[in-house]
């Protein structure tokens, strides 16, 4: 049997997070990464456009779920880990079908974790001790904090309050587990809310600019009291390459952008930043199109990171300040005419429809 190579495996490396990934992975590291992405609503082959024609990025169009299909790209391709970023993302989403977000964070995790282990076992001792299984979550499994709590350290008790929280929490329990019961050399990190470049815009910054642009209202839930913490997508997968060189089997990493705002903050922010970076006479100050309307049911108040385990024990810290990074983004979507016309489809236009429809204004 041939031995593990130097290949990734990356499931969901057609989303926003996972396109920066393979991006980041291809141009500095230089192996080749398997691509599995079902290329749902949220995958977007676009998102990958500058790696067209670079041998190191194959691409396999198919489901996590899909147990067979997982299996034989591990026979074929022999990669030295996986990296499993495949979920459905948005928690309003989960709120209207989330049977979806069982099917996909759940089973398809499970698909995922035993397909590995039954590929793990056919490794050499070595190759064995070498191989990694990334399992990619979020912030949201602990529930929510009270704005004079501490922050998420990685032994705060898992307290998910939606239906995408709960999937994510019961995708970690399973990870956790094939580390404890088989010694899957599995690997886990928590992150809070990314933002930056190929950002569907159904997620608050993308939605926000592009509404701005164009002189929409900016549908802000509650009274954007809401904190979340933030960290630039680049910055979360060199802290990914960290976890993945540098991180012990079985343990769970936070990784967060020490940067807290509160939604209000952040939407006047973008405001201001399309006022400077595309002024428009005929709109005068994009604030004044903030709209407060109902909010999202069972809204966690606060997410914060504490990131001393990641700093401490990986190295690790954050490059980017988050009001550099926003100026940034938001002048990446200025620039993005055709990707942003490509992305907002006809189900985009339904999801947006369907979601902000029962919202009316406060
Ligand atoms: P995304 O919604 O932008 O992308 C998800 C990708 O997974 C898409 O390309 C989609 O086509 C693919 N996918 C969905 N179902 C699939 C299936 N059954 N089989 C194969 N591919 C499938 O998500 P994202 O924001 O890039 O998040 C990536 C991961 O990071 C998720 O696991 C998410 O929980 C986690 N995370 C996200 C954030 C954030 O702020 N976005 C923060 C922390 C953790
Ligand atoms: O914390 C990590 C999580 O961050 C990830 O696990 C999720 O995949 C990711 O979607 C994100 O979840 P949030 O619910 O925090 O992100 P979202 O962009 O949907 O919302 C951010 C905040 O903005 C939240 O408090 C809700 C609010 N919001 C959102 C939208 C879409 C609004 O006020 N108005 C909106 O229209």
């Amino acid at each position: 049997m041939a031995n593990m190579t130097n290949t990734v495996l990356v499931t969901g490396g057609a989303g926003f997070i996972g396109s920066n990934f393979v991006m980041h992975w291809v141009k500095s590291v230089g192996s080749a990464v398997v691509n599995l992405d079902l290329l749902t609503y949220a995958g977007n082959p676009e998102n990958l456009e500058t790696l067209e024609g670079d041998s190191r990025h194959i691409f396999v169009h198919g489901d996590i779920c899909d147990a067979e299909l997982v299996g034989s790209l591990l026979l074929k391709h022999r990669p030295k880990a996986i990296v499993h970023f495949a979920a459905e993302s948005h928690v309003d989403r989960s709120i209207l079908e989330p049977g979806a977000f069982v099917r996909t964070n759940v089973l398809g995790t499970f698909a995922m974790l035993q397909q590995a282990k039954q590929y793990w076992l056919t490794l050499h001792a070595d190759e064995k001790h070498a191989f990694r299984f990334l399992h990619v979550s979020t912030d949201e499994v602990y529930g929510s904090l009270g704005l004079d709590d501490a922050a998420f350290s990685e032994v705060t008790a898992y307290a998910p309050n939606s239906p995408y929280a709960a999937s994510k929490a019961a995708s970690d329990h399973f990870a956790r587990a094939y580390f404890h019961t088989y010694g899957l050399p599995v690997l886990m990190s928590n992150c809070s809310n990314n933002y930056g470049p190929y950002q569907f815009p159904e997620k608050l910054i993308p939605l926000m600019i592009l509404n701005a642009l164009e002189g929409k209202p900016l549908p802000v839930y509650g009274d954007g009291s809401n904190v979340r913490d933030w960290l630039y997508v680049e910055d979360h997968c060199s802290a990914i390459r960290a976890v993945l060189e540098r991180g012990v089997v079985g343990e769970s990493y936070n990784i967060g952008g020490n940067s807290e705002r509160k939604n209000l903050d952040v939407v006047q922010t973008i405001c201001d930043l399309v006022d400077e970076l595309r002024p428009d006479a005929s709109l005068g100050k994009r604030r004044k199109l903030i709209t407060f309307v109902t909010d999202r049911p069972g809204h966690d108040l606060r997410y914060a990171i504490d990131t001393r385990k990641i700093n401490r024990e990986l190295d690790w810290k954050p490059a980017l300040a988050f009001n550099e990074g926003l100026r940034k983004t938001v002048a990446w979507y200025l620039e993005r005419a055709a990707w942003i016309k490509n992305v907002r489809s006809g189900a985009y236009r339904d999801w947006i429809q369907k979601n902000y429809q029962e919202r009316a204004s406060k």
